[in-house]
């Protein structure tokens, strides 16, 4: 089939890429000029496992092109996959700016279209606006939705990190759909996939995928709210969790305590739950304690580093991990940014190290100093923090801690490496 992505980010890259492996001719669109030319040249503009091979792979076939140009990629497409993103506004709302913006693109191209087609919304939207926000955007063409033009929604579960392999072996596949024949022709599309594929309507699939990253994000703060009772009476979460994870109702995934979560999909899709729901006059309790938990759970490790140091001002701390999680350059909603930010407030000078996500987070925080490996950062410090657990600082020896000025580090992470335990504190663990 032909193919196009609309929205060459972290979700429309791995999909395109995987749907090419899978012989369908792809199409990626962005209004990024860059990010065009570097996919052209069979160069990544992400780091994500994997991907960058795939993309090499695809692009010299012929099988994947990027363009900016949306009208003609959306004439020539059997299926048009809307990917733009949906961020969240200052007050928590969904912002639904680029996927107006690009319903809009490609309701220009539906225009020139010879034949069926169908339109398949991707990103992450809030129940209803598939039906009340993109159809009447895209019927501006003059084709009415259900009869010129199926439309469908279908949310995306992969995750950063292992994009493309969660994108190529899905749980399940979701296909929210108008009608019947929407449907059918998006099921076409996945017809090379090895995965239970659920068909239902297109508002039970916009729930759907808040729902899962709810439940997800509400097993990280509840183990978190668990663990910061551990750390009061001095036990190990990872035992408890490990515990309550044999469960097979309950699964040990999600259960990792930690520094809290970020991500540019849990903290915006859980607010933008908990303001539909406010919309729905539905008071979100639970979501809402999600949220709060998470907020306090990302500067605990400060509140620790001034056990040791109650006053912060001129002490050199070392952030290893910018991050939002390992695998990832993304920083977005990333716990180390309010740490740094916390860190600064209160005078201390930090050094920054991330394997990936340097150049991004210099963007938020340009005023610290950052180095090129985790040794070079811990030189010369007070304390370090471990904000993402990279496999690398799991070498951090007792070497390494020798060069710091008192060997400390407290761990946002959990981490395997062999320290003496008088070295190292964990946020929710002894
Ligand atoms: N990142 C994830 O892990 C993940 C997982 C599942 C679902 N989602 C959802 O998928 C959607 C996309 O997320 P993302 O992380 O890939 O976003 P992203 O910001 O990485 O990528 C979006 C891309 O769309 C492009 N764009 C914006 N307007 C455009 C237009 N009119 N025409 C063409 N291109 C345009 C941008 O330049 C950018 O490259 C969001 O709704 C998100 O919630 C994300």
């Amino acid at each position: 089939m032909n193919i196009s992505v609309i929205g060459t980010g972290y979700v429309g890259l791995p999909a395109g890429a995987g749907l090419a492996k899978h012989g369908h001719q792809v199409t990626c669109v962005d209004i990024d000029e860059d990010k065009v030319e570097k996919i052209n040249n069979g160069e990544c503009p992400i780091f994500e496992k994997g991907l960058p091979e795939l993309l090499d792979e695809v692009v010299s076939e012929g099988k994947l092109e990027a363009t900016t140009d949306t009208k003609t990629a959306v004439k020539n497409a059997d299926i048009v996959l809307l990917a733009v993103g949906t961020p969240m506004d200052e007050e928590g709302n969904i912002n639904l700016d680029y996927i107006k913006q690009a319903s809009e693109d490609v309701a220009e191209g539906m225009k020139e279209r010879n034949g069926y087609q169908t339109i398949v919304v991707k990103s992450t939207v809030v129940p209803g606006t598939t039906e009340n926000e993109v159809i009447p955007i895209l019927e501006q063409s003059g084709k009415k939705a259900g009869e010129d033009f199926g439309i469908c929604m279908n949310p995306e579960f992969l995750r950063e990190g292992t994009a493309l392999n969660d994108f190529l072996e899905p749980d399940r596949i979701v296909i929210g759909e108008l009608d019947e024949k929407s449907g059918e022709q998006l099921e076409k599309m996945y017809s090379n996939f090895n995965a239970p594929i659920m068909r239902t309507g297109l508002k039970e699939a916009e729930l759907i995928k808040y729902a899962s990253n709810s439940i997800l994000a509400t097993k990280i703060s509840f183990i978190n709210e668990v663990g910061n009772l551990c750390k009061e009476l001095g036990i190990d979460v990872y035992e408890v969790a490990d515990g309550v994870g044999m469960d097979h109702r309950v699964k040990r995934d999600f259960l990792d305590s930690g520094a809290g979560f970020g991500g540019s999909c849990f903290p915006k899709d859980v607010r933008a739950l908990i303001k539909f729901m406010e919309e729905n006059k539905v008071e979100p309790r639970i979501l809402q304690s999600v949220i709060d938990v998470n907020v306090d759970q990302k500067t605990k490790l400060v509140e620790q580093l001034e056990q040791h140091y109650p006053d912060l001002t001129d002490k050199k701390v070392a952030v290893l991990g910018l991050s939002f999680k390992p695998g990832t350059d993304d920083i977005r909603k990333s716990p180390a940014i309010p740490i740094i930010q916390e860190l600064k407030d209160k005078g201390a000078k930090v050094k920054a190290y991330d394997p990936k996500a340097i150049e991004n987070m210099k963007q938020k925080h340009p005023d610290i100093q950052y180095t090129s490996n985790y040794k070079k950062a811990l030189e010369n410090t007070d304390a370090g923090l471990i904000v993402t657990d990279w496999p690398e600082f799991n070498s951090i020896s007792r070497k390494d801690l020798k060069t710091m000025k008192r060997p400390l580090l407290l761990e946002g992470r959990r981490m395997e490496y062999d320290l003496d335990e008088e070295d190292t504190a964990g946020i929710t663990w002894p």
